[in-house]
């Protein structure tokens, strides 16, 4: 389980207020952000001019059958959450919304003082029925409600301490639904006679591209008359209205049998979509994003931070930039970075990486880089995503939405990034000629078609993932950008299969980790690399010899003997140093076909949310 200090927090909220029945409109919409969070589920909706609830653990679905044995809610304006419990075990009573006497809420993210007001509301007689840190709030709205929401949610806003957004409804307002966000992302959307709250886009795509992007500590109120937006000194303030541009099909699974798939499938895309308008005259250009290379030459150190496979890209990124551009890079994991105090100065440049630009260790670490002094560039994926919008430079990747939680196009599309950064980075520094950043520039773009051209024979790692899904464990093992690669094939299988794997520097195994090594173990390798590979195949021979059952990941040019590898995935000819845009995928897929194989449920794995906006 993953845990953390409080209660909810990777949760998805939607609401409704407008002409159509809700009830539908509210599950349609929170079936859009099950990749948030779906261990519990709940709606509540004013019907005939009270406020019903109706929640339950499990999926949603579990919520729609219970609501109809227990009778459908109708209405025309309501609130609805999925939960991601991590503390406060999924339960009914610990589902969302929670309520007070006259006001009901659904919550997304961190109460931080929730247990002191707690125990002032207690002192107050208010007794509690869950554990949670929202019934809290729920509470406390109540205890300082005397007819005036607005005033009652001010006054709760200057008390709470936290990252979090707030869907709220009172009895005594019918039909009408306020939000607030501090931190957690919160949306308002606005159609035809109707207006929507949401967690994110594709909740609301259905029905509208036109939406508000709420503010730190901005309130919404959302009734038939539209809506209103104001700050917390009660003044009404105007936000600037966006459009989405994510179309619903690119929302949806489009005949993919999951979004994993799918994704995987959009790579060559993505990186399309992503590298083309950053290279002009057949060489990298990123004034668009407003980064030249003399401000890239500057700094004598990078950083890279950030979580997960986004600290994998960046560990990829470390490898290419140090043997082009022979400038230090440090890659750093996020939760790490931020509380050892990191040593950095006005000459370092730190990247954060982040596909969701929420995530709370990394935008941490962006606010630490920048309190220090450190020049800051965000790699982001989600526009207008809070770690977008605070680093001083910026470059979008432009995979779409990234609805599995197993990250796939994003982490590709991360790694085209940064080889663009390094070939900028390597000629502006003098180490390669315009020659070489041309021609390794065209390199890069010659990856799509190749990607598109492993896809097509994706059934073999079908086979080769149905020898997988008796293991125990496995290793994945490499050495330089193989071994920065295979961090990313151990993280995707482990997410997806629920198999322990684990990645290791091939050339480090003899030290203590080739103990492991018994009878039909795994060990997939990956030996792309020609100037490593004859050492990377005498370590395969170590494992092989002591049972193991190898897969190598290898160019198709190389016919590994019956006592090297047992399957091999062969991948196309072509320069070491891009190699992990293509030798990736079969990675990916395996640990896909693996986790189908298990019978898991690909893009909604257990344990795990799509953003880790909290600690
Ligand atoms: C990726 O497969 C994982 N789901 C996870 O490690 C993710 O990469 C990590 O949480 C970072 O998320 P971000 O890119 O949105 O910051």
């Amino acid at each position: 389980m993953f845990y953390n200090k409080s209660n909810d927090h990777m949760c998805g909220i939607v609401g409704y207020v407008g002409k159509n029945e809700c009830t539908d409109i509210l599950i349609d919409s929170l079936s859009k952000l099950e990749y948030r969070g779906y261990d519990s589920a709940g709606i509540a909706v004013f019907d005939s001019g009270e406020i019903k609830v109706a929640k339950s653990k499990g999926r949603l679905a579990d919520l729609v059958e219970k609501m109809k044995t227990e009778g459908k809610i109708k209405g025309h304006a309501g609130i609805g959450h999925t939960r991601w419990a991590t503390h406060g075990e999924p339960s009914d009573i610990n589902s969302h919304p929670h309520s007070g006497k006259r006001v009901t809420i659904v919550h997304n993210g961190i109460i931080e003082n929730y247990k002191q007001i707690k125990d002032f509301l207690i002192s107050q007689n208010r007794e509690f029925l869950s554990e949670t840190d929202t019934e809290v709030v729920a509470q406390l709205l109540d205890y300082y409600y005397e007819g005036d929401p607005l005033d009652a949610i001010i006054k709760v806003m200057r008390e709470i301490r936290g990252s979090f957004a707030l869907g709220i409804v009172f009895a005594d307002f019918a039909d009408t639904v306020y939000a607030v966000r501090r931190e957690s992302p919160l949306i308002v959307g606005v159609g035809e006679n109707e207006s929507f709250i949401a967690s994110d886009v594709p909740a609301i795509l259905k029905y509208t591209k036109n939406y508000y992007l709420l503010e730190h500590d901005e309130i919404s109120v959302l009734n038939k008359d539209g809506v209103k937006f104001y700050n917390l000194h009660k003044k009404e303030i105007k936000l600037e209205l966006k459009t989405a541009d994510w179309d619903m099909d690119a929302a949806e699974k489009n005949g993919f049998e999951h979004f994993m798939l799918k994704e995987i499938h959009e790579q060559p895309t993505a990186i399309r979509t992503t590298i083309t308008p950053r290279i002009v005259d057949g060489l990298p250009n990123l004034e668009e994003c407003g980064i030249t290379p003399e401000a890239l030459k500057k700094f004598n150190r990078i950083h890279i931070v950030a979580c997960g496979t986004a600290m994998h890209a960046g560990t990829v990124g470390k490898y290419i930039i140090e043997k082009l551009a022979r400038v230090p890079v440090i890659v750093d994991i996020a939760s790490e970075f931020r509380y050892r105090d990191p040593l950095l100065d006005e000459n370092d440049l730190v990247i954060i990486i982040s596909q969701s630009g929420e995530t709370a260790d990394s935008l941490a670490a962006l606010r630490l880089s920048k309190e220090i002094g450190a020049k800051t560039l965000a790699i982001v994926n989600a526009k207008g995503s809070s770690i977008a919008r605070e680093a001083d430079m910026l470059i979008y990747t432009h995979a779409g939405p990234e609805i599995a939680v197993a990250s796939t196009k994003a982490y590709m599309v991360q790694i085209a990034v940064m080889y663009l950064l390094a070939f900028e980075l390597a000629y502006a520094v003098g180490k390669i000629d315009i020659d070489e950043c041309r021609r390794l520039t065209s390199l890069l773009s010659s990856t799509p078609d190749i990607i598109e051209n492993i896809l097509e024979h994706k059934e073999h790692t079908q086979y080769i993932a149905s020898s997988l899904i008796t293991a125990d464990s496995l290793l994945y093992i490499g050495r330089g950008l193989d071994y920065a690669l295979s961090m990313e094939g151990s993280l995707k299988l482990k997410e997806i299969s629920y198999i322990h794997s684990e990645s290791y520097a091939a050339g480090e195994l003899k030290h203590g980790t080739i103990s492991l090594i018994s009878d039909g173990m795994p060990v997939i390798a990956v030996a792309t690399q020609k100037s490593l590979f004859e050492k990377t195949v005498s370590n395969i021979k170590e494992v092989k010899a002591r049972g193991a059952k190898v897969i190598m990941v290898c160019r198709d040019s190389y016919d590994p003997e019956k006592d090297i590898a047992d399957y091999k995935f062969g991948l196309p000819d072509i320069d070491d140093i891009i190699m992990p845009m293509i030798a990736v995928v079969p990675l990916q897929l395996i640990a896909y076909y693996t986790s189908v194989l298990r019978g898991n449920d690909v893009d909604k794995p257990r344990n795990l949310a799509k953003s880790v906006t909290v600690e």
